[in-house]
């Protein structure tokens, strides 16, 4: 098995540095073979709707002795359409029963945004307006944080954070919190590295988990869900330094996030690349292998969550404001 490792969150949790990233992953025989090759990290949201499969696989994994619970850690995230306080507990426990576990190691609130709740009862559809953008309301993402930290006062989770959260909305929610964001998961990779919002949240003491670290190059092209990642895992200069290094594009990806001091959680359905993926701790970039890497910034957010609408772009919660600033909002009114 691989050797791994860890990011110390404040709580004390040692939170392993691979991941498996599991957005539109439903297939369980991919975390059978992650566990094998030796990752103890799942992330998850209500959002993916595979909260239920990835707990039958793991209650299998722990009764037939190939893991114990305590030595996995479980992320998962409160859905946008969960966000008013009165149905945070509920939704965690909903988890909770379908991850087959008595408790979350990290719970995230999704994305500052809000959705209605009018379908939460039905199951995990959003409800959309006519042109097929979520509703969303107003719902102060603070009121949210403050039902999390009851949840870890009660033990339902151990640690709580943020993810696509903007750098004023994490300051605010840190300044105001009781119990401080513990990790803040986002977009980050070479083509939009973050690397102030980074350092801005290490001085904090709150860790960073990057998605779509090597690019989400499965990323569906939809309208308005923001570019594709496919190129960059074939970027001659990042193809130069994983030859040196007798890698792949990928590995010099992944590692580059490690070095930065960043957790990674790359989703592969595949074996191969699942195993492939762990195999980033064998090897050192070098600081001229990292200056590469960093030349090879666009500022370019593959995830616009265009998904949200850009009738939506306008709420107060809304979190990209080069986004924001791009958007002609003269409809957002029209045909509710
Ligand atoms: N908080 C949020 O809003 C948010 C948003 C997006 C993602 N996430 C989380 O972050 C995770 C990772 O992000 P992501 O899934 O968007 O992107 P990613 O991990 O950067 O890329 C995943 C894609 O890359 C392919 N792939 C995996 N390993 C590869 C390799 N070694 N070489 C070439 N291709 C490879 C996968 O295909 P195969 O499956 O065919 O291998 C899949 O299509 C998600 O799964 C999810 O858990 C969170």
């Amino acid at each position: 098995m691989a050797t791994t490792g860890s990011v110390r969150l404040h709580t004390g949790q040692r939170m392993p540095t691979v991941g498996l990233g599991t957005w539109m992953l439903t297939d369980g025989e991919a975390l059978k073979a992650a566990i094998d090759v030796g990752y103890r990290h799942i992330d998850t949201a209500q959002y993916y709707q595979n909260e239920d499969r990835i707990g039958e696989v793991l209650e299998q994994q722990i009764k037939d002795g190939k893991i114990m619970r305590e030595e996995m850690f479980i992320t998962t995230k409160l859905t946008p359409m969960g966000m008013a306080p009165e149905h945070v507990r509920k939704e965690t426990e909903k988890s909770l029963k379908r991850l087959k576990t008595s408790y979350i190691d990290l719970y995230l609130i999704h994305f500052p945004v809000a959705h209605s709740d009018e379908l939460l009862e039905k199951g995990v559809a959003t409800p959309l307006y006519k042109d097929g953008t979520p509703k969303t309301v107003f719902i102060d993402p603070l009121d949210t944080w403050r039902e999390m930290e009851k949840l870890v006062d009660d033990g339902l989770v151990k640690a709580i954070g943020l993810s696509n959260f903007s750098l004023k909305q994490v300051e605010r929610i840190y300044s105001l919190a009781r119990i401080k964001p513990a990790n803040l998961q986002m977009e980050i990779h070479a083509w939009f590295p973050q690397y102030d919002f980074v350092d801005f949240c290490t001085k904090r003491g709150i860790s960073i988990t990057a998605y779509a670290p090597i690019g989400s190059p499965g990323k569906p092209e939809m309208p308005g869900l923001g570019p594709s990642g496919k190129a960059l895992l074939e970027e001659p200069a990042l193809k130069e330094v994983a030859s040196k290094h007798g890698k792949t594009p990928a590995h010099v990806l992944l590692r580059n996030l490690i070095q930065r001091g960043i957790i990674v959680i790359p989703k592969s359905s595949n074996p191969e690349r699942i195993r492939l993926n762990f195999e980033v701790f064998d090897f050192e970039l070098t600081d001229e292998d990292m200056d590469v890497i960093k030349g090879l910034n666009k500022e370019k957010r593959l995830f616009t969550f265009g998904a949200v609408g850009e009738r939506n772009f306008h709420h107060p919660f809304f979190p990209f404001p080069e986004i924001k600033d791009s958007c002609d909002f003269q409809d957002v009114n029209k045909d509710l």
